[in-house]
């Protein structure tokens, strides 16, 4: 049977019979069926019903050019035809990486001439926790061990990626984090600093950087890695004030910085990276998704010269590699959609254009009343669901509440994100201002359609 010709029912009997999902309850899922997505054009997405969805998450936050690029295909389809794989393990490599690796380099902050490739971002940050240990390693000081993360950070499934992240649920399967790796709180002011400035909360939320490095030893910390805005924690655009002092901080203790760029990467916050946004420079940067706008699996670490240097004057090999770094497929498909971000200046409109309108949007749905806190950057935006607007109190998290939401804007042709009650979005960053329009205008008659929903369950 060809695969147009299967009905949905059909795909979601297969689907529940031997696909389990990502970050999925299986047995739920299985028993409400699986969404069937088949096509998609531009920033829209069809499912095997024949629904259209406004994709304003980019797939994952990825697909940042928007979907049915042909330049990308293109770029895809003659590298499959010359060369599908090659490694670069043993003294070879191939044009794609070559010139991927160069272009990075142009494109990333003055401080990365080299990249170190995989194939996803959580095997980005396995190298991370590989290299920075490395690099204490090889300077004679290993007794620098502890990377300090940040409670309800994603960085990513694996192993390492895991005990990066502060997400508790992934933390109690599996025995997980792995040793030396501690957490301190996020910088979120709608949680944790309502009663000060967001100023001088940002100040407040880096000094617990500052208090753990103290407790540990800073002869024992090797680096401490952030998203520049947290992404799958709810879009947690940090204070102004929270970066530069995190910044200086890492300085003066002399630890590594890590920028997890896995989200914010190739324009999304406005500027080519996050860092870049936020004003801080970091020693290594990982990043994925938006590098190939997710046509094709890759990712990768940017390495400093801080790092770089020692590891190539005097660590000897790196006993370290992934079958796919540096694979020349996803390579050409990254090179074409770099040079398509650049081609249609999408960086700079997000800075100038859309990310300003976008905020703008976002202020008028701050007014309705089940939103709490609206915050956007660049291309994202999150919304704080609250069961009461005046006082900020928030819904008991038991009900899901946001849930309930994204299930309005599933029903609504639109695909938002609910991570808890903050109701998130990450548009492609091709989109025009007439679709963000549609967009929010879709979003508020999610919000109004999620109101009557709550009163009508008693919630409110
Ligand atoms: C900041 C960040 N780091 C790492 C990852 C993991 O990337 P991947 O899912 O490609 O392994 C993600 C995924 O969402 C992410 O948001």
């Amino acid at each position: 049977m060809k695969r147009t010709e299967r009905s949905t029912n059909d795909w979601q009997a297969a689907d529940s019979a031997h696909h389990l999902h990502p970050f999925t309850d299986f047995k739920s899922l299985a028993a409400k069926g699986t969404r069937v997505i088949v096509r998609g054009d531009n920033i829209y997405v069809w499912d095997s019903e024949g629904q259209r969805l406004l994709d304003a998450m980019s797939g994952l936050w990825c697909v940042n050019v928007g979907y049915g690029q042909q330049a990308l295909i293109d770029a895809a389809t003659e590298q499959l035809k010359r060369l599908p794989f090659y490694n670069s393990f043993f003294q070879t490599t191939t044009p794609p990486a070559i010139e991927l690796s160069e272009l990075l380099a142009e494109v990333t902050p003055p401080q990365f001439k080299h990249v170190f490739f995989s194939g996803s971002g959580s095997e980005g940050n396995d190298t991370i926790v590989r290299m920075v240990r490395r690099y204490w390693d090889v300077l004679g000081q290993p007794g620098r061990q502890v990377i300090i993360s940040r409670r309800n950070a994603y960085h990513g499934s694996t192993m390492a990626g895991a005990s990066l992240g502060g997400m508790q649920g992934m933390h109690a399967q599996g025995g997980l984090p792995i040793p030396d790796i501690v957490h301190i709180e996020q910088p979120c002011w709608f949680t944790h600093g309502q009663a000060m400035s967001r100023d001088d909360f940002g100040l407040k939320a880096a000094k617990w950087l500052e208090d753990k490095i103290i407790e540990i030893g800073a002869d024992k910390v090797a680096a401490f890695i952030g998203e520049p805005v947290q992404g799958a924690g709810g879009v947690v655009v940090p204070p102004d004030t929270y970066w530069p002092e995190i910044q200086r901080i890492c300085d003066e203790h002399g630890i590594l910085l890590v920028s997890d760029e896995v989200i914010c990467g190739f324009g999304r916050t406005g500027r080519w990276f996050g860092c870049e946004t936020f004003g801080y420079r970091p020693d290594l940067m990982t990043f994925a998704k938006g590098v190939t706008s997710g046509y094709i699996p890759l990712g990768g670490v940017m390495v400093g010269e801080r790092v770089a240097k020692v590891l190539i004057d005097q660590g000897g090999e790196f006993h370290h590699g992934y079958t796919y770094s540096g694979h020349p497929v996803a390579c050409a498909v990254a090179i074409a959609n770099i040079r398509l971000i650049q081609r249609e200046g999408l960086v700079e409109r997000v800075r100038t254009e859309l990310g300003p309108y976008l905020a703008r949007q976002f202020e008028s749905l701050a007014e309705h009343p089940l939103v709490g806190e609206a915050q956007t950057c660049g291309m994202m935006g999150a919304l704080q669901l609250v069961r009461n607007k005046a006082s900020g109190e928030v819904f008991d998290p038991l009900l899901e509440a946001g849930m309930v939401c994204r299930g309005h804007c599933f029903g609504n042709g639109l695909v938002m994100r609910a991570v808890g009650d903050r109701m998130i979005v990450a548009p492609p960053l091709v989109m025009t201002t007439a679709q963000i329009d549609e967009m929010v205008a879709l979003i508020r008659q999610c919000l109004d359609l999620t109101l009557a929903d709550v009163k009508r369950r008693g919630w409110l």
